[in-house]
């Protein structure tokens, strides 16, 4: 009998054929496409990429484009979808190609998975699956879709965390891909088992599974018990109070420093720690604003992957500034609510805030 990892671009590729989703970058081998939708995939959802994806592209259609696109506007059409350094790295990235070869032409994604993974951004599963899917080259894409499948054939104990798991796949499946044809419909069939039959934490859906009967944790009845994962690191809690600081039709804002978490984007001036109403009016105060109103806005909470952010929040309705004072030296301004909302990228960790504002 063949051993597992042969038999799986055989099964994977029959089922893909016919059980394949259809989704916006599936139409394309445009690697520029397929490598906006890969970093796009990263930490969310199918779903939630979609609409995003179709109005990235629409705008920046190309690698010239994307490196010639400012930086505000570029953070506004990833607004909402978080990790923000995925977007920075992917602008640096086109940067590197349009220096390196805009001269003789247009620039070019490589082909090669090494030369891939050396641009900003791009680690083995993404130099993978650009590789595989835009020039079908027979390199694997793993990433947790794809080691769950495997834990499960395999009923494997071992961390799934850890790096030499994921390095073991890598080259079993390199070796096991060699005599595939379609290495991108291969590693497309794996997310796809991934996303809709083989489910993370519930039951999986086994029977319309084409591997199930080489599956060991399903031979066990145990689908649930893989991967096995070691604990993550609790996430550090920040508490914060938020001024929503209103002056008729306009809301004060401020940027966030270049460096760190949501680095450049913007924000509603906000306080380390849960304040007390008098303490915001000092604030407000001290920040040359005259304050007509306040009220306390619900409390919300926002997690990042290593933070957890707590806030309270306060709208201070103000009748403009005290006197001139240093305003021209002040690190916040008012923005129309309009032009915040169409221009301003502001992080979703504020969502619970803007609304306050329609
Ligand atoms: N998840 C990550 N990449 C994907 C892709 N190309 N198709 C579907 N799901 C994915």
């Amino acid at each position: 009998m063949k051993k597992l990892y042969e038999q799986l671009p055989g099964r994977i590729c029959t089922w893909y054929a016919q059980n394949r989703r259809e989704l916006p970058w599936r139409g394309t081998r445009d690697p520029y496409l397929v490598w906006v939708s890969e970093i796009m995939l990263q930490q969310t959802r199918v779903e939630a990429v979609k609409p995003y994806y179709t109005r990235f592209t629409e705008e920046l259609p190309d690698v010239e484009a994307l490196a010639a696109c400012p930086e505000d506007r570029l953070l506004k059409l990833w607004e909402g979808l978080g990790y923000y350094s995925r977007v920075r790295h992917m602008q640096e990235a086109a940067r590197l190609l349009v220096q390196e070869q805009a001269p003789e032409g247009k620039a070019a994604l490589p082909d090669d998975p090494a030369a891939l993974r050396r641009l900003p951004g791009i680690g083995s599963y993404t130099a993978g699956a650009i590789a595989s899917i835009a020039y079908q080259i027979r390199v694997p894409a793993v990433d947790g879709n794809v080691l769950r499948i495997l834990a499960r054939l395999q009923a494997d104990e071992r961390d799934v965390r850890k790096a030499s798991v994921k390095h073991e796949a890598e080259s079993r499946l390199q070796e096991a891909l060699q005599s595939c044809s379609a290495p991108g419909d291969f590693n497309q069939g794996m997310m796809d088992l991934g996303a809709g039959v083989c489910l993370p934490k519930v039951q999986p859906l086994c029977e319309a599974c084409p591997l199930a009967d080489l599956c060991e944790a399903h031979r066990q009845e145990k689908e649930t018990s893989f991967p096995v994962r070691s604990k993550a690191k609790d996430r550090r809690i920040e508490q914060r109070t938020i001024l929503l600081i209103r002056d008729g039709d306009r809301v004060v804002l401020t940027r966030r420093p270049a460096k760190g978490l949501l680095a450049g984007l913007y924000e509603f001036p906000n306080l380390p720690g849960f304040k007390s109403r008098q303490e915001v009016l000092q604030t407000a105060e001290a920040m040359d604003l005259q304050p007509l109103y306040i009220r306390e806005l619900d409390r919300a909470k926002h997690l990042f992957s290593h933070v957890e952010w707590q806030m309270c929040g306060y709208e201070i309705r103000i009748a403009g500034f005290t006197s001139a004072g240093t305003r021209a030296a002040a690190p916040w301004f008012l923005a129309e609510i309009e032009q915040m909302e169409k221009e301003y990228p502001i992080p979703s960790a504020y969502k619970a805030y803007a609304k306050y504002l329609q």
